[in-house]
């Protein structure tokens, strides 16, 4: 199976951190990927610029080392590398000074019917002397800008960004990346939900009795921990990605997938959210920290030792039961949890439906297990709908419980694109859909922050885990209260 490449508008990307990690791990690699595809026109063009004093060339030799470094070596063997690495030059310039402005301003100039993209893959407290730097040279005019996560740390430092960044670019030409929205699967979501009849009559309280929302990693902080230490795992992972799906799943239809449309219906399911404070955070929610522990069959270091300190209260484990206060989603738990150094690496959403309301079976058939709809989203992405049926041969009947598998890899023979790729091209697009609006990471601080002011208050440690577990035992104890069970793989 083949997928179909339409080609882009020309454009220039500024690239602000191109010698960082997120451009060589990701933005660069992505870029290729897509010219590999076609999908990059002839003359698009790709300025890196960082404070580092390099030359085009050396640039380009970067740039090769991370293609070496994460792209498998078959897709390297033609012209397209030569090619793509033509397409970038390198601007040294300082977002605290006016060093290498002009001449940057010069470079995008020079292609004036090109759209200008501005990617910030920069520390964030440079978001806002960037975005004024691009205003006063006059790069902002018709320029998109690019920002990731974190935005902010809470809401009152979020809507401070957010002003800054948006005296200089109006709202539609602002890019928030998550790139949990650009993964194949959590498009899947949407087209699951809406390009299917059978789901949505079904898709509320009078038949999901639960939802389950697990973000696992298997790695630690690593070499992150000194950012990390600063965030936490509701900061890292909750406050964005991890609500983003829940809004997904939650959301109302909307009425198309203009971007307005989508973001708009996601904002209510925030705006819905049960708030969590000093009342009631203990018994919906658990904070943990790994401790030394096995992973992959070998040892491995606990949180503090990674931190190099003695003593952290960051938590690198969040569960939260979490629910959405509205006529569809009443009395239905959204169980949240995500963490490092857990046993695997897994992301999926189970939707837990009610079970049946009468059983005509006798009762040696065995139990009626409830359905459940799972959607993996990695790593081998997939759907499995459980459901029961006979066991076959003869003799009385026998019930079990077996999924229809539907496995991305095995039913669509493509490469799974890595989100970059289509966030990239969206913006380039203009197309805001997966993108996350301003009142859209406001309200979802909004529902953060007495989360972490309770956790404040309490002044309790995180609890401990052991690395290469599901995290601690009190996680387990929040849903197993309401008679329900944490699933695992596709379980
Ligand atoms: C990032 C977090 O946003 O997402 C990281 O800052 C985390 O801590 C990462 O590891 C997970 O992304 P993915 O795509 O590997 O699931």
């Amino acid at each position: 199976m083949t997928s179909r490449v339409i080609p882009v508008a020309p454009f220039t990307l500024t690239v602000f951190g191109a010698t960082g990690d997120l451009a060589r791990r990701k933005l660069i690699p992505a870029l290729f990927h897509r010219d590999l595809d076609g999908q990059l026109p002839d003359d698009a063009t790709i300025i890196g610029v960082s404070r580092r004093a390099l030359s085009d060339e050396q640039f380009r030799a970067f740039a090769r080392q991370a293609l070496t470094d994460h792209i498998p070596g078959n897709e390297l063997e033609g012209p397209e590398v030569d090619r793509f690495l033509a397409r970038l030059s390198y601007v040294a310039a300082d977002a605290d000074a006016d060093g290498g402005w002009s001449e940057l301003a010069q470079r995008v100039e020079a292609f004036p019917e090109h759209i200008p993209v501005y990617y910030l893959a920069t520390a964030p407290h440079l978001f806002g002397p960037i975005c004024e730097r691009l205003g006063k040279y006059g790069l902002a005019e018709n320029g998109r800008v690019v920002i990731e996560k974190p935005i902010g740390k809470d809401l009152k430092s979020a809507v401070a960004l957010n002003q800054q960044i948006g005296r200089i670019f109006p709202e539609d030409r602002v890019y928030r990346i998550d790139h949990y929205l650009g993964k194949e699967t959590v498009q899947n979501l949407m087209a699951l939900r809406f390009a299917n009849a059978l789901f949505e009559p079904l898709w509320n309280n009078a038949h999901i009795d639960h939802v389950q929302i697990t973000v696992a990693e298997a790695l630690g902080v690593e070499e992150r921990a000194g950012y990390y230490d600063t965030a936490g795992a509701m900061r890292d992972m909750v406050q964005n990605h991890i609500l983003q799906l829940l809004c997904l799943v939650a959301m109302e239809p909307p009425a198309s997938l203009d971007a307005d449309a989508v973001r708009d219906e996601k904002l209510k399911v925030l705006r819905a959210l049960k708030p969590i404070d000093d009342q009631n955070m203990a018994a919906v929610t658990v904070r943990g920290q790994y401790r030394a522990g096995a992973s992959a069959g070998g040892a491995v270091p606990g949180y503090l030792d990674e931190l190099g300190s003695s003593t952290s209260s960051t938590e690198t484990f969040v569960a939260v039961k979490a629910e959405v206060e509205n006529w569809r989603w009443a009395g239905v738990p959204f169980y949240l949890r995500t963490g490092k150094r857990l046993a695997s690496r897994v992301s999926e959403i189970v939707v837990g439906f009610k079970p049946v309301p009468h059983s005509v079976f006798d009762a040696n058939v065995g139990p009626i297990e409830s359905n459940r709809l799972v959607i993996r989203l990695q790593p081998d992405e997939g759907v499995k709908l459980w459901l029961m049926i006979k066991d076959p041969g003869p003799g009385g009947i026998r019930l079990t419980h077996v999924p229809l598998d539907m496995s991305f890899a095995k039913a669509f023979k493509v490469r799974n694109p890595d989100a970059y790729e289509r966030l990239i091209l969206d913006v380039v697009r203009g197309n805001q859909t997966l993108f996350m609006r301003r009142d859209e990471v406001e309200a979802a601080w909004k529902w953060v922050d007495p989360i972490l002011e309770a956790w404040r208050n309490a002044k309790e440690p995180p609890r401990p885990y052991t690395a290469g577990t599901w995290g601690p035992s009190a996680a387990i104890a929040l849903i197993e209260r309401d008679g329900r069970t944490w699933l695992e793989d596709g379980a």
